[in-house]
């Protein structure tokens, strides 16, 4: 997968994801990040990239001309490109599924007021927000979305099982979890989980996932119940021969 990233702030996207799993991922190849600064495209000769709205108001704006030939000046056609804003669709782990489909997107990333209408017209493919509130910038969304994102590809974990047994792959909040020692505190670790019973472990767990859902995020376990009555509704449990 390639990460280009167009932004004002190329150190924050690189220092960011550069540490950690990201970085392992980068350094093996499974990842490339291209960081382009926007400032370099512009073509004002004391570097400016931004500028007053027409019709008032306070703040600046990200003009037409850097943002575009930044955009422009990456190799290949048809990239999905995403504009990270409070306006967009709300990212969840079904977008990051999608996205984590094609070979490379693009993230451009705003600053100040936002980014001229006419050059998102012309570039734009997806809009998305992390959620309901005003960052400083796109930064912080984009690497949001390219940790999600990264998770999901082939080699970027060690384990393979474990990006798909969390959280939300199957609708689902992570059931509780326990290492070393089997007593802290004067807690024990649920005796189940030392039974070697590998088929009461997984049903355990699953009724924790559910229980979890259920006090956490009943928005999701509505969703949840409303797809498990759909999957029994169309397989039905077979009847027993007399
Ligand atoms: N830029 C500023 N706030 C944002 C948000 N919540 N999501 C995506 N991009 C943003």
């Amino acid at each position: 997968m390639v990460f280009h990233v167009l932004t004002l702030f190329p150190e924050m996207i690189e220092n960011g994801m550069q540490t950690s799993i990201t970085g392992r991922a980068i350094e093996k190849g499974f990842l490339h990040l291209d960081v382009r600064n926007i400032r370099d495209y512009t073509q004002d000769k004391h570097g400016k990239v931004d500028d007053y709205t027409y019709g008032g108001g306070a703040g600046m704006l990200m003009q037409a001309q850097p943002v575009y030939d930044a955009w422009d000046s990456i190799p290949g056609k048809g990239i999905r490109t995403i504009y990270l804003t409070p306006q967009g669709r709300t990212f969840d782990q079904m977008m990051a599924e999608d996205f984590a489909k094609e070979e490379e997107l693009i993230f451009l990333c705003g600053h100040y007021e936002g980014i001229d209408e006419r050059v998102l017209e012309e570039t734009v493919t997806d809009y998305v927000s992390i959620g309901d509130y005003v960052l400083t910038g796109g930064e912080l969304p984009a690497m949001v979305m390219m940790d999600t994102i990264s998770r999901l590809l082939p080699g970027v974990l060690h384990n393979e099982d474990s990006a798909d047994t969390e959280s939300f792959q199957n609708g689902l909040l992570e059931y509780p979890q326990y290492s070393r020692p089997e007593e802290w505190h004067e807690k024990k670790v649920p005796a189940i989980l030392l039974s070697g019973d590998h088929k009461k472990v997984d049903e355990w767990r699953l009724e924790q996932s559910e229980l979890r859902t259920r006090e956490r995020r009943p928005d999701l376990y509505e969703a949840y119940m409303e797809q498990k009555r759909l999957y029994e509704e169309m397989h039905p449990p077979k009847r027993r021969k007399r």
